[in-house]
């Protein structure tokens, strides 16, 4: 009985481990291009650190040398301090081409000690629209904190400091596309936005204040197979579906934290609010 055991178990572990393409400690050097900006986008500390930084001649920006089909992806960002109004920290997965999808975190910049915007959005087969906007329960600009994407043929997840705060599930049965067919490189880029970004474009950026700096620190990306047919690793594929823990959560962070939401936004969709709001 027991050597059944063992060797059920042992099977259990090399089909998880192998379902999970390892993903080694960050180096950015390894990972990343620095696309533009000139000195504006800069790695050190042996590659564990990357800072983007913009000034009133041009922003700055990077991006992944590896394209990703499905995974999870982490990165510690501290985002530019002080007055930031006008500045857009962007950090999102994007394909190519006019039919690309997308999956974004944007940082709206404030004035000094008033609130950031995180501003979210999906794009799929080139059409976005789908907003929702949050405030942060923490000065997003004092630390470190943890932004991730899940992203799984079943659904997108965004996490902050492994905090569901948003879930796009596959609606594709109701006729909406998710992306599943196009690789994503990861990218961000710190620009400047002041004709939107603070206040609806109210606030505009203080150039006395440049450079605007943010950081970037300890990614990681998990790759899930998704070549195997293999009934186990579906098991471990479905397990990471959000438990009852990670509803409640996402429940609070919606409930509490956010400020715009595309799906109530019914005098921008005279037509009907878009099916997956639905359901
Ligand atoms: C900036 O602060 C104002 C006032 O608190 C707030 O209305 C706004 O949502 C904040 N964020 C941005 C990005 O405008």
């Amino acid at each position: 009985m027991a050597s059944t055991h063992n060797e059920f178990y042992a099977l259990m572990l090399v089909v998880v481990v192998g379902s999970m393409v390892a993903s080694c400690g960050a180096n950015f050097n390894q990972d990343f291009d620095l696309t533009w900006g000139d000195h504006r986008a800069k790695i050190f500390n042996g590659g564990q650190l990357l800072s983007l930084s913009l000034d009133k001649v041009s922003g700055s920006g990077f991006q992944s040398k590896k394209e990703y089909l499905f995974g999870r992806i982490d990165m510690q960002l501290k985002l530019v301090a002080g007055n930031s109004a006008g500045t857009v920290t962007a950090y999102y997965l994007s394909s190519q081409g006019p039919t690309h999808d997308e999956i974004d975190f944007e940082f709206l910049g404030n004035v000094s000690g008033d609130p950031y915007i995180l501003h979210t959005n999906v794009f799929t087969k080139g059409q976005g629209n789908r907003e929702q906007q949050f405030y942060l329960w923490f000065d997003p600009t004092r630390n470190f904190h943890t932004y991730s994407i899940i992203w799984k043929p079943q659904h997108i997840i965004f996490l902050v400091d492994n905090i569901p705060i948003r879930v796009f599930k596959n609606a594709e049965t109701i006729g909406v596309p998710f992306p599943k067919n196009q690789p994503m490189r990861i990218y961000s880029s710190l620009w400047n936005a002041d004709d939107w970004a603070t206040r609806g474009g109210l606030v505009k950026t203080d150039w006395s204040k440049a450079p605007f700096t943010a950081y970037y620190r300890n990614f990681k990306a998990t790759e899930f197979s998704t070549s195997s047919s293999n009934s186990f690793s579906d098991a471990a594929w479905q397990s990471n579906e959000l438990d009852a823990y990670g509803r409640r959560r996402l429940r609070w962070a919606q409930k509490y934290f956010m400020i715009y939401n595309y799906c109530n936004d019914l005098k921008r969709f005279p037509q009907g609010i878009p099916a997956e709001c639905r359901r």
